[in-house]
This record gives C-alpha cells, structure tokens and sequence, in this order.
C-alpha cells in the first residue's frame, strides 16, 4: 500500500516547506517538490499542514488511582490522542506495593493487549525496592524497551518514595542508559498542611491548591536536581507549574547539566480561580500539581519558547466528574488527582501558542513531537517527517474553527477543562504507520491495531525495525 499526501506545508522541528511526502508499507519513502510517483492513496494537502504525529510522554490510561480507576482505558484514551494528533505515547506502568518490575509490566501488557488505537510504550513507576522489584531487576529493564524511571516525591502514604529509593534509582539509571523522571512535589510537607487544613475545616476543592504551595514543587525540583547530578544520571522534570520550578530547572540548563522539564498544556490555560467554582465544579480542575495563580502562565510561555521546558505534555489522567470527582465531596483530599486532555493538546497549543504569535510552528512541533520522541528513545522513527521515519503523519487545517466540548470528545470522562473554547486549526487526517487511522471525524481502524514499542536508551535512536521495501 502506498500514500501519497501531495502539496501541504509540512513543518517539521527543522523545516516549513511545502510539497509531497511518499509513504509505502509503514515507512516515508520520499519527500520532495511535486513527486512524480503513482501511489494507491492521494491525499490531497494543499492548504493544510503536514506534521509528524505528536508524541506524549505523560499519560495515564487504566490506572488505579487516588481510591478509583482513570476512566480512559487503553482504547478510549488513544481514540482521543488519535482524534487530537497524538499518534504515539509512553504510559506510567505503575509498580504495586510488593510486584516485581516484571509482574507489573505484565499487568499493564494486559491492559493495552488488543485495546490499543496508536503506538505506546511503558515508562515503569518505582514505588518498592524493599519488597518488591530490586535494583538489580530495574537494571533489566533498558534491555526490554522500558528505558525511563519514574519516581513521585508525592503522594505520601500511596506512590511516594523517599530519598534514598530515588537516589538509588538515580544510580541504576547513570548505569543503565535510562532516563529519570520526578514528579517533584515536597509529599512529606504536603501532608502535614492537608492534615491542618482539614482539622480547621477546610475542606473544599481549592484546598488542594493551598495545601501545595509552588515553593514546595521549586525545592522537590531543586532537591532532584541536586541528586540526579551527584548520581550522574540524566533528569526529566514532569508537569512543571510554576516559576519556583522554571527556576531551578533554568539554572542546571544553564550550567549544562543534564536536565530537561516539562509542562502540561492545562498549565497555561487554568489558573488558581478555577478552583474555587461553586457547586464542587473547582474538583474539574484538582489535578498535582496544581493550578497557580494566573502569572505562572507566562513564565511557562517563555520556559517553552526558550527551551528551558523542552516538551508540552498532557498528563491525561481522566476521571468522571460526577461519580469519581465526588469521591472527595466533603474532603478535598479525597478528590482523584487528575484531568483529560489527550485530545486537546495540539489544537490548544496551535491556536493559544502559533495563533497568538507565542511560538512558532516549527517549535509547536519541536514541543509536542520531536523533543518527546528524542527525549524517550522513540526518534527518528517518531517525532519528524523523514525518509525512513514511521509514516505517522497529521494533516491539519489551520483554518477550521472548532468549539471544545465535552460532548463531542473522545475521552469517557463527562468533563473537558476547555468547555466552550473556541479555537482555530484542527485535526483531519490520521496516519501511523502509513494506514489512516482518522479522517473525515471518524476512527478507521479498530483496537489492537496500535503498537508496542520497546524504546532505545536515553541518547540513542530507535532505528526502523523493518528496511524500506
Ligand atoms: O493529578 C495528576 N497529575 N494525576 C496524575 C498523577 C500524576 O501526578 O501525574
Ligand atoms: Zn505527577
Ligand atoms: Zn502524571
């Protein structure tokens, strides 16, 4: 089978240049000005933008979490990326207290396993090397294709490790090749205030924010830079919210460290107030950390623009508002930590980010495609339009105008945090692997056709797997 999408102004990390990409089998064949080449499928781009399939490193389909499950399973959750141009991502597969590396990599195979839409791989979530995995089973795991360790310096008393279990990690990862991340948040202060804000009574949704302070993100941030420099090992900071953690991050960056953040796309959009929306609509929005007063947002703006944050992510962790956010009704601390957003990353980025002249096209792509796919071992076969690449391909027009809602999205979540968001520029046609997957609003694949992928190691590239025909 063969595609050729003919005349679009394809955008790449490096390039803007209008013309015509050649898919055959799974791979991108050709690039180049009016291809004189027959093809099975033409798809017609003129007008549109042709970008590589976004990458998201930070979602979280299927997980047990704060006393439910994320509403989005593997085929609901990539059914939205799908929709919203996310042609690949990389789960959290979340070690229980007490499993083996490998028994929780198998609970999560079987999650995905005929579920999946797109392309994905697995990040494991350290939170036991005392009665479960051992460091030297975590040092396997690069050779598998699972080449980054997540740690949560939060959540006290569930997914929270202390120092010593995040350093020793950060030593097996200066061994192995793989990449540390840190949701880095202060758990043991967090705890004491939520403890005190609920003896006084306060327990409504906005509580969440106040109980969280960015003082205490900046100095868990510091605190795993620090570490990860004496380890030697290489640190992804994840859902950075607030100068106090632009700062450091800005600092390491500065001295060459080895060091890269992120920030999610809700970040620039949904401030402290949100929170405090009568009849329990603040719980929408209680996700970690959490929303900031609104002068975040552009420090988080110049972080993207000046390479300081190098990757805009969606922390997509769904839940229902009504029957799972309710859970914490009468106890902000009993509200699942979490929101959607797999669907909406790419529109909100272009419109908010390209349309109103804070970013280029070229680095929207940089943010939400290449930099993921180079950080998490997944370029060149994802993350960039190029001879040799996985043909996962978006073409986009930049000029329809969608309204954001809940009840036309793809997630099973009954809420949207950008309800009523007018924005220009939206998806239309899906390629991964050469078949298109959306086009015309509709999916044209079924579960089990997306992919997993072993990653190669921090720094190294994932070669195609299959030659060109
Ligand atoms: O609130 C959030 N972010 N939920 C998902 C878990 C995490 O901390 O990333
Ligand atoms: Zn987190
Ligand atoms: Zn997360």
């Amino acid at each position: 089978m063969s595609v050729l999408i003919k005349g679009g102004r394809i955008v790449t990390a490096a390039e803007d240049v209008v013309g015509d990409v050649y898919v055959e089998g799974e791979r991108i064949t050709l690039i180049g000005e009016s291809l004189d080449v027959a093809a099975d499928h033409v798809i017609d781009a003129t007008g549109k933008l042709v970008l590589p399939g976004c990458v998201d490193p930070h979602t979280h389909l299927d997980m047990p979490f704060g006393g439910t499950v994320t509403i989005d399973d593997f085929t609901s959750g990539q059914t939205a990326a799908a929709f919203g141009g996310t042609t690949c991502h990389v789960d959290f597969c979340i070690q229980g207290k007490g499993q083996s590396f490998a028994e929780a990599l198998e609970t999560w195979h079987a999650k995905r396993e005929g579920k999946a839409i797109i392309d994905s791989g697995f990040h494991i979530a350290v939170t036991d090397l005392t009665e479960g995995g051992s460091l030297e089973e975590l040092a396997t795991l690069p050779d598998q294709g699972v080449t980054s360790y997540k740690l949560f310096m939060a959540y006290k008393g569930a997914l929270m490790v202390d120092d010593e279990t995040l350093f020793r990690t950060m030593e097996v990862a200066a061994e192995t090749g793989a990449l540390v991340m840190v949701h880095a948040e202060n758990g043991d202060a967090i705890a004491v205030l939520v403890e005190q804000a609920l003896a006084a009574g306060n327990s409504a949704p906005h509580h969440h924010a106040l109980t969280r302070p960015p003082e205490l993100e900046g100095e868990a941030t510091n605190r795993a830079i620090q570490l990860a420099r004496v380890a030697g090992c290489p640190l992804y900071v994840v859902h950075v919210s607030c100068k106090d953690a632009v700062d450091p991050i800005a600092a390491a960056r500065e001295k060459g460290w080895q060091v890269w953040g992120e920030t999610c796309t809700q970040y620039f959009f949904v401030d402290y107030t949100f929170l405090e929306r009568p009849g329990f609509e603040g719980a929408k929005y209680v996700y970690t950390p959490p929303p900031r007063p609104k002068e975040h947002q552009e420090v988080l703006w110049n972080a993207v623009r000046t390479d300081v944050l190098s990757a805009i992510t969606t922390d997509h962790c769904a839940f229902l508002w009504q029957g799972q956010k309710t859970l914490g009704q009468d106890d902000f601390s009993k509200i699942p930590n979490g929101a959607p957003g797999l669907e909406d990353r790419l529109r909100m980025i272009h419109h908010f980010g390209v349309g109103q002249g804070r970013i280029s096209l070229s680095r929207m792509v940089e943010l939400l495609a290449t930099n993921p796919a180079k950080l998490f071992g997944l370029y060149p076969r994802k993350g960039t339009i190029a001879v040799g690449a996985d043909a996962d391909v978006v073409v986009f027009d930049p000029d329809k105008r969608t309204t954001i809602s809940a009840a036309s999205q793809h997630s099973k979540s009954d809420y949207t945090l950008y309800e009523g968001v007018e924005v220009v520029g939206d998806v239309e046609t899906v390629l991964i692997r050469g078949t298109v997957v959306v086009d015309g609003g509709e999916l044209k694949v079924e579960p089990g056709f997306g992919r997993h992928i072993a990653r190669a190691r921090f720094g190294e590239q994932l070669r195609p797997a299959v030659p060109a025909a």
